[in-house]
């Protein structure tokens, strides 16, 4: 399907977000191994989430989808099912790599596989800690999927995360819960904590010291009802959308402002964003509130502030976006330490790079990151997403500040981590 988006200088009204992917991902696959049954109000509907279920559900677990609510009868930590083929992630990382670490626990096997795009993704960073503790896996050539895994009796561990991945963390945090003794992950870069934040709210024993977290095993997790935040990163397209567009006033509402994906709004404060965070309230540990966003001519006249090192980790979902942001500054962005982009859902660093300067922009590509000088014109163009949904939300914000017409292909690969994007977009546009 292709999208056309044109340039739109008006952008008004109220946004409510999908719930955040993350944390559907994890509070589903909670749910699946607590006692009792678990109410996920607002849950994701993104595709991502949806392989999650579907997973779930060939591992027998009954699962009811009510409106925005799934409904999750949990089997208890030792209660899943041998499934009878293949679990299929889809396109989705996250339920590869968390699902794992609890199939890592079980002594049957299991095979876990997803589309092309996932089955060039490196798992290597899962299988090695999950063979230290005792899990037979296995992989394709160079530690790609599918993966085989069988586990059972795992040890706890001491894991220094040698790259910063919060998938791997929780895969070492999930299988953590089937071993022997308890397992520390240590991580010197910060990332996503929602994986902490939800096994404690299920009943979990988790400690955190300096960087270091541990989990107990053998935990009777309860279940919960839990209302799931809007998704920030999805969030961040309609925020850099309005932030340039001339007469545009945007409400986005029930956002998830979890304090380690909040660096997105701290960031864009500093570079001049006209941001109000209204409405802050919390749950389960997972902070949320409203946010009113309007054209920032101070964000426009100034130039981005770089992205390295920390920022670079926790900004890594958000980058497509801050890169065409970035071009549209007037001093533009550089970005490092960001190689982890090129292991994504595509390899982002290229997309971006290529889309950018099919519109006419000039950028420089590097190895872990991009140099993109500020205050360029965009011209519409056809944009490549390479089936990367955040390479083609980025690209329609892209489209509204272009000359001329603006064409999105394979534009339905949205629906990985925001559904009905294109409807939200359209309903904004006022002129
Ligand atoms: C995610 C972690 C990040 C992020 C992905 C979602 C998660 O991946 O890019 O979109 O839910 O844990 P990495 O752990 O590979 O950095």
């Amino acid at each position: 399907m292709i999208e056309i988006v044109r340039h739109a200088d008006n952008l008004s009204g109220t946004v409510r977000l999908p719930g955040d992917k993350s944390i559907s991902h994890r509070y589903a696959m909670l749910a699946a191994i607590a006692q009792g049954t678990s109410v996920l109000a607002h849950f994701a509907s993104s595709r991502d989430c949806r392989s999650t279920l579907g997973c779930l559900r060939s591992l027998g677990v009954e699962i009811i989808e009510s409106g925005d609510k799934a409904i999750i009868a949990g089997r208890g930590l030792r209660g899943l099912r041998a499934p009878g083929s293949v679990l299929d992630a889809g396109n989705s990382g996250t339920t590869m790599r968390l699902l794992s670490g609890i199939l890592a626990g079980y002594p049957f096997e299991s095979s876990i596989s997803g589309d092309a795009s996932l089955c060039g993704r490196p798992m290597g960073r899962i299988i090695r800690p999950l063979v230290e503790m005792g899990a037979a896996v296995e992989s394709r050539e160079k530690d790609l999927p599918p993966l085989k895994i069988r586990g059972g009796a795992l040890q706890g561990i001491r894991y220094a995360l040698p790259v910063a991945s919060a998938q791997v963390k929780s895969c070492i945090l999930l299988a953590g819960l089937y071993g022997s003794g308890s397992t520390a992950v240590g991580e010197t870069v910060p990332t996503r904590d929602h994986t902490e934040l939800a096994l404690k709210e299920f009943g979990a024993q988790v400690r955190f010291g300096g960087d270091w977290i541990e989990v107990d095993p053998g935990p009777e997790l309860r279940a919960r009802s839990l209302s799931i935040p809007g998704d920030l990163s999805g969030a961040a397209f309609f925020l850099a959308a309005a932030a340039l567009s001339r007469r545009s006033e945007l409400y986005l509402t029930g956002v998830g402002l979890n304090r380690r994906r909040r660096v997105l709004l701290d960031y864009l404060l500093e570079a001049g964003l006209d941001l109000a965070i209204e409405n802050e309230s919390e749950e389960a540990g997972e902070p949320r509130g409203d946010l009113r966003v309007r054209y920032s001519p101070g964000l426009v006249e100034g130039k981005l502030p770089p992205i390295r090192r920390d920022r670079a980790a926790a900004l890594i979902d958000e980058i497509p976006v801050l890169s065409v942001l970035g071009s549209r500054t007037a001093g533009g962005v550089e970005i490092s330490d960001a190689a982890e982009l090129r292991v994504k859902e595509s390899d982002r660093i290229s997309a971006i790079a290529s889309n950018l300067r099919s519109m006419g922009a000039a950028v420089e590509e590097k190895k872990d990151g991009l140099d993109i000088p500020g205050g360029q014109r965009l011209k519409g163009a056809d944009i490549r997403t390479r089936g990367d949904h955040r390479i083609a939300m980025a690209f329609a914000v892209a489209g509204l500040w272009a000359e001329g017409e603006t064409r999105i292909h394979d534009a339905e690969c949205a629906d990985v981590s925001f559904p009905g994007f294109w409807d939200v977009l359209r309903s904004v546009i006022k002129g």
